[in-house]
């Protein structure tokens, strides 16, 4: 397949870590040296939804299709404030768009996930154009009394629009099952069956574990797909790392040895907004004007799962 359009959107509320400071005890001091963030986007009056057709519709644009031209959708989406039906139909139903749509929840890395699936379908001949949308809240999913998890969260929905072709070139999915480390738990209501009410939790998240996940799974991934495609890392023009914590990606860059200048990162104004976060990046470095065509991009994403993935794209 081969990428034809871009688009993203972000809530309007951006919330700077001394607003956190003002509530909760954290502060600039604490959280940007670990983190690498001074303030994320933060949903308050708008609804995912919205932001989600925003940066479809922006895609298409880009594209240069209808939203009726699209005849996959594949949307990645964690949490929405429905439990069914899936985020895809009700951001469909917004757009008049009425293909076979399917939802995904392979958290952080749910973007790539997304791409071999649409290869999958492209190379089964079954489609022409798909579209891939990543919507995220986790600001509603944390609790705001944890300061070891909301000070890292941003929200926000990133999009990309894909036509035949054969710039994909290579795809590595992970996983390494181990839901303690990130989860959220719902609460269940009793049943005629069932008598005692369960409590759900928050997002809870084992940080430093993760942390170690993250870079060793990614540099993983990343050779692995570089392997596959027969890259040198000096081939690659673009390393687009899921934006989680800034010393992340400073350990994967490290740990490949490879300079600064190509790993573009955003975290700092958006905090991490799970599978969103790839896309965004995306389209801000497209609509910056960044790539040229034949420029490799490298995308890693992980997360809750534990799940992770790694691709490699030519612009
Ligand atoms: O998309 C993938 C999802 N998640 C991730 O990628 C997260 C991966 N993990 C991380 O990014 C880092 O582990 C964190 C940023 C979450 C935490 O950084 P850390 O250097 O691993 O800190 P820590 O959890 O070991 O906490 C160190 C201290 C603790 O205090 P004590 O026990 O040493 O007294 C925490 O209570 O920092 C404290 N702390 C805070 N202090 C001020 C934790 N969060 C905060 C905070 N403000 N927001």
């Amino acid at each position: 397949m081969k990428l034809i359009g871009t688009g993203s959107a972000l809530p309007k509320r951006q919330v700077t870590n001394d607003e956190i400071s003002q509530f909760l005890d954290t502060g600039d001091a604490w959280i940007r040296p670990r983190t690498g963030i001074r303030s994320r986007h933060v949903i308050s009056d708008e609804r995912i939804e919205d932001l989600a057709a925003d940066a479809a519709r922006r895609a298409l644009d880009m594209a240069g299709l209808s939203p009726q031209d699209i005849d996959f959708f594949i949307c990645s989406n964690v949490v929405n404030e429905y439990m069914t039906p899936g985020l895809s139909c009700i951001v469909a139903h917004k757009m008049g768009m009425a293909c076979p749509m399917i939802d995904i929840n392979c958290a952080c890395p749910g973007f790539i996930y997304a791409m071999d699936i649409a290869e999958t379908y492209f190379q089964a001949g079954k489609v022409n154009h798909v579209l891939i949308l990543c919507a995220e809240e986790p600001t509603r999913m944390t609790s705001w009394e944890d300061r070891g998890t909301c000070v890292l969260f941003g929200d926000g929905a990133g999009a990309a629009v894909f036509t035949r072709g054969d710039k994909l070139k290579a795809v590595r999915l992970n996983a390494e099952p181990d839901p303690d480390k990130i989860c959220e738990i719902r609460t269940l209501m009793p049943t005629p069956f069932i008598t005692k009410e369960e409590t759900g939790t928050p997002l809870l998240m084992k940080g430093r574990e993760v942390f170690k996940f993250a870079v060793s799974t990614s540099i993983r991934d990343i050779r692995t797909v570089m392997a596959q495609s027969g890259l040198t890392p000096d081939r690659v023009d673009w390393f687009m790392i899921h934006q989680a914590n800034l010393r992340i990606i400073d350990a994967i860059r490290e740990g490949l040895g490879i300079d600064p200048a190509r790993f573009p990162a955003n975290i700092g104004d958006h905090g991490n907004s799970s599978s969103a976060s790839c896309p965004i990046l995306l389209d801000e470095c497209n609509r910056q004007g960044m790539f040229k065509r034949g420029d490799i991009l490298v995308f890693s994403a992980f997360g809750a799962g534990l799940l992770s993935a790694a691709a490699v794209l030519e612009w």
